[in-house]
């Protein structure tokens, strides 16, 4: 049997290495990314594209294994696709934007990178989500190469300030999370995560704190000071709106509605009647708990969204004990949420007229499928980062050893339909890089935890928040600290 096992885990490990060669982008000779999908068997859409998002699981796995120089050349040719001019026509993509995606073209005989910022995106969505996975995988390369001089360097500076200008700036709300439009993340099809989604707010976290360890302070005091204010705010405004236990639960159950002014418990007016509480009071472990989808006036969404749950525990913006019930809640509803493919993008799906509703009858997001609580297997390095995280390894080679029996003999799936993840979505494409990458990484972070701080974050140290501007280039180390 352990023969048979490791055989087969040979020749998933090498298929995979194969497949994600093959999907490798070159420009001008260079390696600048990999392409979203490598399936000739269906027509490309925009599958032939290199996505920010998608590149972070190739990434970090190129890191992995000390191949930085892929990673280096991606961060230089996107950096160089960021618009660094205001814009004044207000259908072009706004000054800091990291682009969806991007592809080579090739014009006289030259080539050249064409980007995509959503205006061609189906339904032309929004990726909020490129400019701060960008700035955590600039982090992950100088974590990994322990060289900072790359964003030392004033284009990269300039371009993190950017980035974080229209993340910080002036705005009608009054909340610390990011306002965003629907589908402004992986999920980019309507959703009903419009305003303040979890995975956005994970990842806005993330990137502020990445920017705040990369950030000199020479010129930029004005921004290291606004991450410094926002940081513990974006974090206590999670830890405590967003989490749903069975305590919580039963608090917000008996909340009174229609309170006004300062003294209001019930502080987003929730009303009792949108929540399913017969569902969730059988569903929740006695233990368990996890951060709700979306948190906003008279709205909370209490779908289990898994990015979010586990980069929240990747890049600490959980607390440990939120940590490990978020683990523990994978443990005890594991047939929900790994079932027979390895994870589940939310859980439960929207059914009947709320799926009509909610997505606007969109028939790739029919219940069980794609975005609506189908499988997507690159969600794998994200749970094993967090079972290393937690101490939870073995969730981590359970989950694995599930998909390393049938993954590369179906070949590399983008996604899994079903309430188990048995069937190979309806219309996945087969060698799905991000599937490829994230079976790779999750191997490695498992077998071999000294790559965790890639992407994982210690506490929020209480003088970060009180010290800015103490450091220039090259005086300190802000990994020393
Ligand atoms: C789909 C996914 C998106 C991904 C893209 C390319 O649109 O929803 O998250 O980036 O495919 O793989």
């Amino acid at each position: 049997m352990q023969i048979e096992n490791l055989v087969t885990d040979e020749i998933a490990q090498k298929s995979a290495w194969e497949a994600l060669e093959k999907s490798i982008l070159y420009y001008r000779g260079r390696p600048i990314g990999t392409v979203a999908a490598y399936d000739n068997s269906v027509e490309a859409l925009n599958y032939d594209q290199c996505f920010i998002r998608d590149f972070v699981s190739s990434a970090l796995i190129f890191l992995a294994k000390g191949r930085t120089d892929i990673v280096r050349n991606f961060l230089e040719v996107t950096l160089k696709l960021q618009p660094k001019e205001r814009q004044l026509d207000a259908y072009k993509p706004g000054r800091g934007l990291i682009p969806a995606s991007f592809k080579v073209i090739v014009e006289n005989g030259e080539e050249y990178l064409e980007a995509d910022f959503g205006e061609h995106a189906i339904a032309r969505v929004t990726p909020v989500d490129s400019c701060l996975w960008w700035i955590i995988l600039l982090r992950a390369y100088v974590v990994a190469t322990k060289d900072f001089s790359i964003a030392y360097q004033p284009e990269f500076q300039n371009g993190i300030r950017l980035i974080m200008e229209i993340c910080l700036a002036n705005r009608f709300d009054m909340y610390p999370t990011l306002l965003v439009p629907d589908g402004a993340c992986m999920i980019d099809r309507r959703m009903g995560i419009y305003g303040h989604p979890l995975e956005i707010q994970v990842l806005f976290y993330t990137a502020l704190r990445a920017a705040r360890e990369l950030l000199v302070c020479q010129g930029n005091q004005d921004i290291v000071m606004a991450i410094d204010n926002r940081l513990p705010l974006l974090c206590g405004h999670i830890r405590q709106h967003y989490w749903i236990d069975i305590n919580r639960l039963n608090a917000i159950y008996r909340f009174k509605s229609e309170e006004y002014g300062k003294a209001a418990v019930n502080l987003f007016n929730i009303y009792v009647d949108s929540i399913p509480y017969y569902e969730l009071d059988k569903w929740l472990p006695r233990k368990g708990g996890y951060l709700a989808g979306n948190v906003g006036p008279s709205q909370l969404d209490t779908r289990f969204f898994a990015l979010g749950n586990l980069m929240a525990i990747i890049s600490d913006l959980a607390t440990e004990e939120q940590s490990q019930a978020i683990m523990t809640l994978i443990d005890e509803r594991w047939d929900d949420l790994v079932g027979d493919m390895p994870m589940k993008i939310c859980f439960p799906a929207i059914e009947d007229e709320e799926y009509r509703i909610v997505t606007g009858c969109d028939p790739k997001n029919i219940p069980w499928s794609y975005h609506n609580a189908g499988s997507w297997p690159v969600l794998m390095w994200m749970l094993t980062a967090a079972a290393v995280k937690t101490n939870r390894t073995s969730l981590a080679k359970k989950a694995i050893a599930i998909a390393e029996a049938r993954i590369a003999e179906d070949e590399w799936p983008e996604y899994y339909d079903g309430k188990k993840g048995r069937l190979i979505g309806k219309q996945a494409r087969k060698y799905q890089t991000w599937t490829i990458a994230g079976f790779l990484l999750a191997k490695e972070l498992v077998t071999d935890a000294s790559h965790l701080p890639l992407v994982s974050f210690d506490k929020l140290p209480p003088e970060l928040v009180s010290r800015a501007c103490e450091f220039e280039i090259g005086s300190v180390d802000p990994f020393s600290s």
